[in-house]
């Protein structure tokens, strides 16, 4: 009997996401972008997804990756696009492309932050975002995209 192909995800972070671990700790947290990765990886597989993760500080580099993603591979995305969440349209434009799911992260609660940080140009293109938890808001995010795809 075919086995059940399992579903894929992928988690692209934006600029200066690289740096955590040492990027403002008391905002972002103590944990690298590795640890972020090998989290949502295995809390994936826990669920039943393979997980793959992508950063750039390029915004051209994540345009092109969802570009990429146009022809298929991937069944639901979750991007935390960093300070390109606030600024980027052409980022906003190139998940217009996708068809599948996308859950929009964030490591703090940009609510609470300045007011410059308040404004999503990606969040009306999500299924739904989540903000303020951390890492943990990866796997919250993981979690949902499991009952999404
Ligand atoms: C961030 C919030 C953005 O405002 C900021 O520019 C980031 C990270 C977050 O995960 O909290 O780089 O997306």
């Amino acid at each position: 009997m075919a086995r059940a192909v399992k579903k894929k995800v992928l988690v692209i972070h934006g600029p200066n996401l690289n740096m955590l671990g040492t990027r403002e700790p008391e905002t972002y947290g103590s944990q690298t972008l590795s640890d972020i990765d090998a989290a949502v990886k295995s809390y994936g597989a826990e669920c039943g997804i393979t997980v793959d993760t992508f950063q750039s500080n390029s915004e051209s580099a994540i345009v092109e990756k969802i570009q990429s993603l146009v022809s298929g591979g991937i069944h639901g995305l979750i991007i935390n696009p960093a300070a390109f969440t606030h600024t980027s349209i052409a980022i906003r434009d190139a998940l217009l492309l996708l068809s599948v799911p996308i859950v929009e992260v964030h490591l703090s609660n940009i609510y609470r932050r300045e007011s410059f940080r308040h404004t999503s140009l990606v969040a009306d293109v999500a299924v739904g975002q989540i903000a303020g938890f951390g890492k943990t808001g990866y796997l919250l995010a993981v979690q949902a995209m499991a009952g999404l795809i």
